[in-house]
């Protein structure tokens, strides 16, 4: 029944984004929509040290606290280094890569969300497929999500299909059954749409330079919000920020931030020069109409 539904609804979609796309241009520019601020996340993955941490944001763009919400998930050992070193990016927000779903116990090697609040974290990422390949399942990840709110900290929940996935036509179904899994938990009163984020990465395209295009972006989005909206609350769905990640680049940024449902960027390898991604940041700032200082873009 639902394979039906997702592939009427996919048929749909194709022939509005069709139309709208021969009439070039006319989605652009996208001001941000439903009060959901831009969002822009690093996620420096398992790479700098303390070291490089200065010279990072020394290469941030003076100005990216005037546009999109930005935020930096470092590994986690990095995040006090971070926390005292970001001085005049004092608005830049930070995030962990993950957190252990109890709140204290035997657990070798493992961090809590009270720990990662403590670190200096307002978010944390979980569902990451880094993480899901290696054993991590969807209720697991709905674990996760309870205990980061729990804890006082922001869920980016990461959901995406893989490659056989996305050619055998079962993305929908996919993501539908890691929404549903993960998010089964949320009941009311539901947490504040700024205090839950949805990151769409299709694992095909993280770490391949092979990008969703910004229609394909547009359609799991969408669809994501309106899942979203059907297991919890559509008014809520509307104002909580969807991302997308994977292979996010200086080039891809504009049309991918031009879509009115992609509400910023979980960024991996581009984030870690801080020139590409205060350029990321700038051009998605322009799309969504964000005053922004152009003098990024030189
Ligand atoms: P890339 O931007 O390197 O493709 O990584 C995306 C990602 O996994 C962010 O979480």
């Amino acid at each position: 029944m639902n394979d039906l539904r997702d592939r009427i609804e996919h048929i749909v979609r194709q022939v509005v984004m069709e139309t709208v796309e021969r009439s070039a241009d006319s989605w652009l520019p996208a001001p941000f929509v439903g009060g959901r601020r831009p969002l822009i996340v690093a996620n420096w993955k398992m790479n700098l040290l303390a070291a490089d941490v200065q010279k990072y944001l020394a290469g941030l763009a003076p100005q990216i606290e005037s546009g999109p919400e930005v935020a930096i998930c470092p590994p986690l050992v990095l995040l006090p280094v971070l926390r005292a070193a970001l001085g005049k990016h004092s608005q830049v927000a930070l995030g962990a890569q993950d957190l252990h779903p109890f709140p204290f116990g035997a657990h070798t090697g493992e961090h809590n969300g009270a720990m990662i609040v403590d670190a200096g974290a307002d978010y944390v990422i979980v569902g990451h497929s880094e993480r899901r390949a290696a054993g991590e399942q969807d209720e697991l990840v709905g674990r996760k999500l309870q205990a980061a709110l729990a804890a006082g900290l922001r869920p980016i929940v990461c959901v995406g299909e893989q490659l056989d996935e996305r050619e055998n036509g079962t993305t929908l179904k996919v993501l539908r059954n890691q929404l549903s899994i993960a998010l089964a938990g949320l009941a009311s009163p539901l947490p504040d749409p700024a205090d839950l984020v949805v990151a769409y990465e299709p694992v095909w395209a993280i770490g391949t330079g092979r990008t969703a295009t910004a229609a394909q972006a547009q359609e799991i989005v969408a669809f994501i919000r309106e899942r979203l909206g059907e297991l919890l609350s559509f008014a809520w769905a509307a104002r909580v920020r969807i991302l997308y990640g994977g292979s996010v680049t200086v080039d891809n940024a504009e049309s991918l931030a031009a879509r009115p449902d992609v509400d910023g960027f979980l960024i991996g390898g581009a984030s870690l020069d801080p020139d590409k991604f205060s350029k990321i940041i700038a051009r998605a700032a322009r799309v969504k109409s964000l005053d922004y200082n152009r003098e990024v873009e030189r």
